[in-house]
């Protein structure tokens, strides 16, 4: 059997990786500025989370939803604490496009209602409903577009307002900052009068976390910079730090039902242990501290840098915009001076999402590294 070919691949083969770093089967060093695609958090194979894992392994790794399991409890007080999300409850799942796919249904359940407002350059995953409230139309199949979607521009709040207006809708889902898109976001009165409307007309706010969220801006959550308090929070991608994990952080006002939801795998025991160490280990080393120091450097550093249009992002979710299409830059970086980056939707735009626990020093070896390729 061979593998059903759908992604394009560098030819890089990692084996080992250690904190920001990754080495291929030649034993070449990389830098990872990409986190593996916005999922390491804490750094890679951080010891301590190495540990949990593997003690969790010897003990339990996987039981049902049928069980009690305290460790999934332990990790929804964690959250709620370090995020500042107290008064939400945890529906665990595998992955953002899952916990995407749970917070739509919970709206729908809500409010009795099916049409959802999304937005122009949204990416929320790939299942049913998730696919089908994500603006690209080439991985949405005919089966997707039976869901009722209206994607509208960011920042244009009359749109929202009429849209909403004409009481049919059940969500509004929307990125903390896009991340597939290239790195747009909707500015403080943006958020705060979606949430309004929201409120106004009892439509399900859900805030798409699962690149912007576990510390990636700066904040616990992108959204926190906006002084808003959305009915649902989607996140996965850094909770896991690689292990599988996706969670729908649900508003108080909102009831569960017995059978309402539910997953073979989500909240597992191994999950749970991944989980609830990258927030211990997030916390101990006080990971959001340092991701504002070095988004700090990073901007310093950066307007150095020649041929640069535009710094996009927060934290350390940042595009670096140019006049020309960066496929051949990534390239250049990848194979000449061993550093992953990121792309996106938008071909001018260096996405970068390294693991949380990246040094200024790091910063200074890309920074070198842009100089010499764009001088060259
Ligand atoms: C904002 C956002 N939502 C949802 C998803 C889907 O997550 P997953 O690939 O874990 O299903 C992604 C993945 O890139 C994402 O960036």
């Amino acid at each position: 059997m061979e593998l059903f070919d759908v992604y394009p691949l560098y030819n890089v083969t990692p084996v080992k990786a250690e904190d920001v770093y990754v080495w291929d089967e030649n034993n070449i060093k990389y830098l990872d500025l990409y986190g593996g695609h916005g999922v390491i958090s804490i750094g890679h194979s951080h010891p301590e989370y190495v540990k949990s894992l593997s003690e969790q392994l010897t003990k339990i790794g996987f039981y049902s939803n049928s069980i009690v399991n305290p460790l999934q409890q332990e990790l929804a007080h964690k959250l709620g604490k370090l995020s500042g999300c107290e008064n939400y409850n945890l529906f665990l799942c595998n992955s953002g496009a899952e916990a995407n796919e749970n917070a739509l249904k919970l709206a729908s359940f809500e409010t009795g209602k099916s049409r959802i407002i999304s937005f122009e350059n949204a990416f929320h995953g790939r299942t049913s409903a998730a696919v089908a409230v994500t603006d690209n139309t080439r991985i949405n199949a005919p089966i997707n577009l039976q869901q009722a979607v209206t994607f509208l521009p960011l920042n244009d709040m009359e749109l929202v307002i009429h849209e909403i207006g004409k009481g049919d809708v059940a969500a509004v889902i929307i990125e903390g900052i896009q991340g597939v898109g290239g790195l747009d976001e909707g500015t403080t009165e943006f958020f705060q009068e979606v949430q309004k409307e929201c409120n106004k007309n009892k439509v399900v706010l859900i805030l798409d976390e699962v690149q912007s969220g576990y510390g990636r801006s700066g904040k616990f959550f992108a959204f926190q910079h906006h002084n808003i308090q959305p009915d649902v929070i989607t996140v996965a991608k850094g909770m896991g730090n690689g292990f599988p994990i996706g969670g729908v952080l649900i508003a108080d006002k909102y009831k569960a039902k017995y059978g309402m939801l539910g997953t073979t795998f989500g909240g597992n025991h191994l999950a749970c242990a991944a989980a609830i160490s990258v927030l211990d280990i997030m916390e101990n080393e006080k990971l959001l501290a340092n991701v504002k120091k070095v988004y700090a450097y990073f901007l310093q550093e950066i307007s150095t840098v020649p041929k640069i249009k535009k710094i996009k992002g927060k934290g350390l979710m940042l595009g670096i915009e140019f006049d020309f299409e960066v496929g051949e830059l990534r390239k250049k970086l990848i194979f000449d001076k061993h550093i992953f980056t990121g792309g996106s939707n938008n071909k001018k735009l260096l996405r970068i999402l390294p693991p949380l626990s990246i040094k200024k020093e790091h910063v200074a070896i890309f920074i070198n590294a842009l100089k010499e390729i764009l001088d060259s």
